[in-house]
């Protein structure tokens, strides 16, 4: 049996969140949108992060920002700001706070050239006083817990400047600093560095979460030696929304069952049934289907000589072509 990582409270006093144990779903931009977070909190998910949004799109009261804006469920989720102005984050944490968040986490990461390029996201490796300045403008916008998601580095890893960092970070009042031990040059090449994890452990007075790789208790395991009081998941929860209920298990004294086992499969694919139906109820049948391609995708692979369904899947229209691919899927699995 692997070891059960120890609760974790978010934010002080009552008001704080218990994570136990702490297993957070990662903000992903195109995937973890509203539909899809509610169906990992009702499979074991007990934090999730939104996407990515601009504060600038909060300010100005931008659709393509503010349709994001969904705390589901209420009480459980942090909501992402990107910006490089401080007047804008301020702002835009002042709208967000009350509107049913739990903590507003500020994007220091994101490797998109639109992002970065615009002094935002990753490009904040660069520039720590800036990124300090944008802590302080959130901490004045808002009462909530404020946490920060770091990559290791622009670049390279620079043990001096990385940890300086987290300890600014530490002492300016953030609730939590998330680490995802790549560079943002590095996109998602290599193996995720949990030794960055283990140097900001030491040099933090709050929570780090780790980000990067995990895909099963092992991983968990790993950034818990590592020092890490969170652990969030990303790609691994692609067409594998059931990942929190097995790894809840497996820290209750059961087996790991893998994402390609059979039996989950089969599991995740009945799920998609109800993932397809919150798209649908979402967005709308035409777009919701649409954007639902891609996660059906996900929930078919596993599937041996799915090819005619994958082209089925990159075409499909409507509510009852991705339920009859579904079925078909099941059907093959079942076959076996
Ligand atoms: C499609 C995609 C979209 C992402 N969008 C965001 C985002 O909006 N904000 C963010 O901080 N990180 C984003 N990330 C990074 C993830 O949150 C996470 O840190 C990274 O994928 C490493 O974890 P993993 O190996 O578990 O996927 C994104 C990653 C992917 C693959």
């Amino acid at each position: 049996m692997k070891r059960r990582p120890p609760s974790l409270v978010i934010g002080r006093g009552n008001g704080g969140l218990l994570l136990d144990p702490p297993l957070l779903s990662a903000p992903m931009a195109g995937v973890t949108d509203p539909p899809y977070r509610g169906l990992l909190h009702e499979l074991g998910c007990d934090f999730s992060t939104t996407e990515m949004v601009s504060a600038r799109g909060i300010c100005e009261g931008n659709p393509t920002s503010t349709r994001l804006l969904f705390p589901i469920p209420k009480g459980h989720t942090a909501v992402q700001l990107f910006g490089s102005d401080p007047d804008m984050m301020r702002n835009a944490s002042d709208r967000l706070t009350g509107e049913g968040f739990s903590a507003i986490d500020i994007n220091a990461g994101c490797p998109k050239r639109k992002v970065h390029s615009q002094g935002s996201g990753g490009a904040l490796l660069k520039d720590h006083d800036r990124l300090l300045c944008l802590v302080e403008a959130v901490l004045e916008g808002t009462d909530l817990p404020v946490g920060v998601k770091l990559r290791s580095g622009w670049d390279a890893f620079e043990p001096v400047s990385f940890k300086r960092l987290v300890s600014r970070l530490s002492d300016a009042g953030v609730s939590y600093i998330t680490i995802h031990g790549r560079t943002v040059m590095q996109g998602f090449r290599g193996a995720a560095s949990a030794s960055h994890v283990r140097i900001a452990s030491s040099e933090s007075d709050v929570p780090i979460i780790a980000s990067g790789d995990i895909t099963g208790p092992e991983g968990v395991n790993d950034y818990l030696t590592n020092g890490a009081s969170g652990f969030m998941i990303g790609r691994a929860l692609m067409g594998d929304p059931s990942l929190f209920r097995r790894l809840r298990a497996s820290f209750n004294g059961e087996g790991f069952h893998e994402r390609y086992e059979r039996a989950v499969l089969l599991d995740n694919l009945n799920y998609s049934r109800e993932h397809l139906f919150r798209v649908v109820a979402h967005y709308g049948e035409s777009r919701g289907v649409i954007k639902f391609r891609s996660h059906l995708a996900w929930y078919i692979k596993g599937v041996d000589n799915r090819a005619s369904l994958s082209m089925r899947v990159a075409s499909m229209k409507n509510e009852s072509e991705a339920l009859e691919i579904i079925s078909k899927a099941l059907e093959m699995l079942e076959v076996k």
